[in-house]
């Protein structure tokens, strides 16, 4: 028994000089990853109506470009660089599993299934494949706009769009589901929420609206330049209390704005509000100024 216990006090020993060891020699190295899948991951048409499916969500940690492809090509179906699945017109009746492989420039592959449903015409589905491209806008305050039309599988039966909550300043077409905004929209960004409605069901995606602060010289500039930069950068040298000089040596000025520059000299900028720039500096709102064509506003 003694003898046993012994040698259980070895072997402890040994396993626990091997466990430290083992730790310390490999350290824990993070594996890379590569995973592809779609979401949704099926579309359901009439027959004869081409088409094609959302861009595969792609998580991969090898740098450089990841390739495509179906594993059992079939009629009727391609697919792009980006892995966008499309359809002919031409592809029958009945249902197809397509099997999509991504491959990383490391050799590493996964694959996912796409389901496409063709149906008989004349049995409608519920609407699929509904997104707006581009999803977003970013504008200018005051300014009134629209979106392009969104794209849908209308699952054969007419649509109706609307917006699942109402925002001030937002419409949406009922039949061609073009979202409009008007000019008194305050700065901001705004997701909308659309839904698309047929007789079988519905399907909802989102748009998102990014209204920027409109930068008034008058208010927003005008003053901060007279009070803070004029004071020295006066007399023959140049007059900084109107739009015209301002205007004319905007790159200048702005080049030199703390604090980036080190200007005003022997003082600061007060921050601006960040419902105009969200970085509050009052450098950006200038260069806001700038991009928005130097408005005498
Ligand atoms: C306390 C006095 C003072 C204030 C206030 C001041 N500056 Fe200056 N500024 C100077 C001096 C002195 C120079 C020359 C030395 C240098 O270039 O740093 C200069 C140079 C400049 C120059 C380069 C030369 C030129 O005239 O084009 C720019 C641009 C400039 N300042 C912009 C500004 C701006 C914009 C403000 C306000 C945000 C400002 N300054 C506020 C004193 C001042």
């Amino acid at each position: 028994m003694r003898q046993f216990i012994i040698l259980l006090s070895i072997i402890g020993v040994i396993s626990s000089c091997h466990y430290d060891k083992a730790e310390v020699d490999m350290p824990n190295i993070p594996k890379d990853t590569l995973k592809i899948s779609y979401s949704p991951s099926s579309s359901t048409i009439i027959v004869g109506t081409a088409g094609s499916s959302v861009s595969p969500i792609i998580k991969n940690t090898v740098v450089g470009i990841v390739t495509f492809k179906i594993s059992v090509p079939t009629t009727g179906f391609s697919l792009d660089n980006n892995g966008v699945i499309s359809w002919a017109n031409s592809v029958p009746k009945g249902t197809y599993n397509l099997g999509i492989v991504a491959t990383n420039t490391k050799g590493m592959v996964d694959s996912t299934r796409y389901t496409l449903y063709v149906n008989a015409s004349g049995v409608a589905t519920a609407p699929s494949s509904f997104v707006y491209s581009p999803a977003s806008s970013t504008v200018n305050q005051g300014t009134a706009g629209s979106s392009l039309a969104p794209s849908i599988n209308t699952g054969g039966a007419a649509i109706t769009y609307s917006l699942t909550t109402a925002i001030t300043g937002i419409t949406i077409s009922a039949t061609s589901g073009v979202i409009s905004w008007a000019n008194t929209m305050s700065p901001g960004t705004y997701s909308i929420t659309v839904k698309a409605t047929n007789s079988v069901g519905s399907i909802s995606t989102t748009y998102s609206l990014t209204i920027v602060y409109l930068v008034r010289f008058s208010v927003d500039i005008l003053p901060i330049i007279s009070n803070q930069c004029a004071t020295c950068h006066h007399g023959s040298h140049t007059t900084w209390t109107q739009w015209s000089t301002i205007n004319n040596e905007s790159a200048a000025i702005y080049s030199r704005l703390k604090p980036t520059g080190n200007m005003p000299q022997g003082s600061s900028l007060s921050p601006v509000p960040t419902t105009q720039v969200s970085s509050g500096l009052f450098r950006d709102l200038f260069q806001l100024w700038i991009t928005q064509g130097k408005l005498n506003n």
